[in-house]
């Protein structure tokens, strides 16, 4: 049987990883830059890591969701903990779309709604409801196209309250860092009008962290920059670092009721081991605060670089745009230089590197991409 051919491939077979390098078949060793897509956090194979995930799986790799799982109550502790937000309860998923559509179904469970309020540039996800918010109709398919979803353009206040106005609004969805729409920051003004406008209408505000959060922007959440507390946080991503997870953040505001989510494998022993690795390793190396200084040394130094349009980020979450298409620049930077690095639309190179990068792998990047460009 061949691949559903649905990705378009490097012609690369990446078979090991150290940290923020990884290795072909051929022996070439790559800087990754990547992070095979934001997930990889706390660097490949860390051995904390391996470690817990070994011995969990030697013990028990799997049991069902109707009984105790201690390890699911630490990992909602540490998660807490670290993020600030101990009064929240925690839902586990499996990957980042059922994140975003469990915190939609929570949302319309609670206020009886069905609209939903989304940004241009968008993305939440592939599965149902979380590519019919997802601003791209290039993926959204025919039996997805269900008219819940108002776009509205990143910043646009007075739309926001408007179309809430109408009184079928459930939810107001928004990234903390828009990752596939280049990099697009919303700024914290509108953060905070935003959840103001959400609390006097009994909207659900939901933060998309499924890429920015687990310290990529250098707060846990990128939406702490701007100070605010939404009802729902998705994640997933840099929390499992490769192991699938996805958790759902939900304030106190929202009542459990049994049997209204559920899930074979979310939250099982191993995706837990994971989780509570990350973690503690994000607090044993600082990550969060390595992820501000390398990230804020890479964006100065971008920035000194002729020839590009902008560099926009926070911590290891950063854009450069450049004038014309990227795909010559990012194939030279794989291919003769062996760095890895992501792409939003045609102009915009991205980079999600572990928030373990150091300041010299930083200045190795920079001098690799100055080669190039
Ligand atoms: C902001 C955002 N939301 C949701 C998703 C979907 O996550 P997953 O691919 O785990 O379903 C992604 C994936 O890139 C994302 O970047």
């Amino acid at each position: 049987m061949k691949l559903y051919d649905v990705y378009p491939l490097f012609d690369v077979n990446i078979i090991k990883g150290d940290g923020c390098r990884v290795w072909d078949d051929k022996g070439t060793e790559y800087l990754d830059l990547y992070g095979g897509h934001a997930v990889i956090s706390i660097g490949h194979a860390h051995p904390k890591y391996v470690e817990k995930i070994s011995k969990q799986v030697a013990e028990l790799g799997f049991y069902s969701n109707s009984v105790i799982n201690a390890l699911q109550q630490r990992v909602a502790e540490k998660i807490g903990r670290i993020s600030g937000y101990e009064d929240y309860s925690l839902f586990f998923i499996n990957s980042g779309a059922e994140a975003n559509e469990n915190a939609l179904k929570l949302s319309s469970f609670k206020n009886g709604k069905k609209r939903v309020i989304a940004f241009k540039k968008a993305f939440h996800g592939r599965t149902s409801l979380a590519v019919e918010i997802t601003d791209n109709p290039g993926i959204i398919a025919p039996i997805n196209a269900n008219g819940h979803t108002t776009y509205l353009q990143l910043g646009d206040i007075e739309g926001v309250r408007s179309e809430i106005a109408k009184g079928d609004v459930t939810a107001v969805i928004i990234e903390g860092i828009q990752g596939v729409g280049g990099i697009q920051i919303p700024s914290d003004e509108f953060l905070q009008e935003l959840q103001m406008t959400c609390n006097e209408t009994g909207t659900t505000l939901i933060l998309d962290e499924i890429q920015s959060g687990c310290g990529r922007s250098g707060k846990f959440f990128a939406h702490q920059w701007a100070g605010i507390r939404p009802d729902i946080i998705t994640q997933a991503k840099g929390i499992g670092n490769g192991f699938p997870i996805g958790v759902v953040l939900i304030s106190p505001k929202f009542e459990p009721v049994y049997g209204e989510l559920g899930t074979t494998f979310g939250g099982n022993h191993l995706a837990c081991a994971a989780a509570e690795a990350v973690i503690d390793v994000m607090e044993e190396e600082r990550l969060l605060e390595n992820a501000n200084s390398v990230g804020n040394f890479l964006m100065k130094e971008l920035r000194g670089l002729e020839g590009i349009k902008e560099v926009r980020g926070r911590g290891l979450m950063i854009g450069i745009e450049f004038e014309e298409p990227i795909k010559e620049i990012r194939r030279r930077l794989l291919f003769e230089e062996h760095v890895f690095t992501g792409v939003s639309g045609t102009n915009v190179i991205r980079l999600l590197p572990p928030l373990t990068l150091t300041i010299e792998q930083a200045a190795e990047f920079i001098d690799r991409f100055k080669r190039v460009i």
